[in-house]
């Protein structure tokens, strides 16, 4: 009656496909140690620096435990150590970890009785408390691994794309972004120009994913939409952007809701060069920051 498990990171939107594109990160992840116990109550215990809320209704992973628990009915409970190893506030899906591993680790304990579907639900509960609104994008990569569409959450049709041989690189400026903040700046209209070239690239990426056709995704990473409004938040962002396309990236933008930008790369070398550019930028910037030169996981959550 107790699972470990690492619960990894994710990049969400993918430049064009705000709230419906995701992928996993194989690096950061957050580790979560689950016991099951035999009354209706959620104990949570962190082991990490970043003094998240230890009361349930307050903690993402907390409030989705307690609709396991109101789901499954009984006598259940669990006990939970979150090691989070994501920065909150990222734009890496720190929360959307949380919320799909405790989802993930309740239904483990519970002899696998949710199906995916109910369990993007139930972690949905949780990026609703973190960012005011239910969104799917991390979660789902979170569970599944790879990439993943999120064609609608009303109702729920999750579509899983091929995941080619990418490297990704993240930079992490050490800024804050609130995701509801970064939520609240976005326009309410889009121009049907904008909208004819945002849904070009959206296929084009999904297309270039399935087709694993490197020129038409770095074609298609390109974001006329919700990039203009958001990137004014992140110090270096244009910067970064050219110089890691000039380098080889095949193209990349904001992680999620920022501060994070990510890159995708056809080989470790340009990752590696496309490192160097986001340190050499942010240093000479005066912002500290923090790199990961990682890979897509295709695996999600899973025990270790
Ligand atoms: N799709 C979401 C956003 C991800 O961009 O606001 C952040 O959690």
């Amino acid at each position: 009656n107790q699972v470990k498990i690492k619960s990894p990171g994710t990049v969400a939107n993918l430049v064009c496909g705000f709230d419906i594109l995701g992928l996993a990160l194989n690096d950061p992840y957050d580790i979560m140690e689950f016991r099951l116990l035999d009354e209706p109550q959620v104990i949570i215990h962190n082991r990490d620096h970043f003094e998240l809320p230890t009361d349930p209704e307050q903690n993402v992973a907390g409030v989705v435990l307690q609709a396991a628990i109101e789901k499954a009915g009984g006598n259940i409970g669990f006990e939970v150590t979150i090691e989070k190893r994501i920065k909150p506030g990222s734009g890496l899906g720190s929360s959307a970890a949380s919320a799909a591993g405790a989802a993930v680790g309740a239904n483990l304990l519970l002899g696998n009785r949710f199906s995916t579907d109910e369990l993007v639900q139930l972690a949905m509960i949780g990026e609703k408390l973190a960012s005011g609104v239910k969104h799917a994008d991390n979660i789902t990569p979170c569970i599944l691994g790879g990439i993943t569409l999120i064609r609608s959450i009303y109702p729920m049709d999750i579509v899983p794309l091929a995941t080619p041989d990418l490297f990704v690189t993240v930079v992490h400026p050490q800024i804050e972004v609130r995701t509801a903040d970064a939520r609240q700046i976005l326009k309410q209209k889009v121009l049907l120009k904008d909208a004819i070239k945002q849904w070009g690239n959206i296929a084009g990426l999904v297309a270039g994913f399935m087709r694993n056709d490197k020129a038409l995704i770095s074609r298609s990473l390109e974001d006329v939409i919700i990039e203009p409004v958001r990137s004014i938040l992140i110090p270096g962002f244009d910067e970064v952007k050219q110089q890691c396309r000039e380098a080889g990236a095949l193209g990349g933008g904001i992680s999620g809701s920022g501060p994070s930008i990510f890159m995708l790369s056809e080989t470790e070398a340009i990752a590696q060069d496309v490192a160097g550019i986001m340190k050499a930028i942010y240093s000479r910037i005066g912002i500290d920051h923090y790199v990961y030169v990682t890979t897509i996981n295709n695996r999600g959550v899973e025990v270790v």
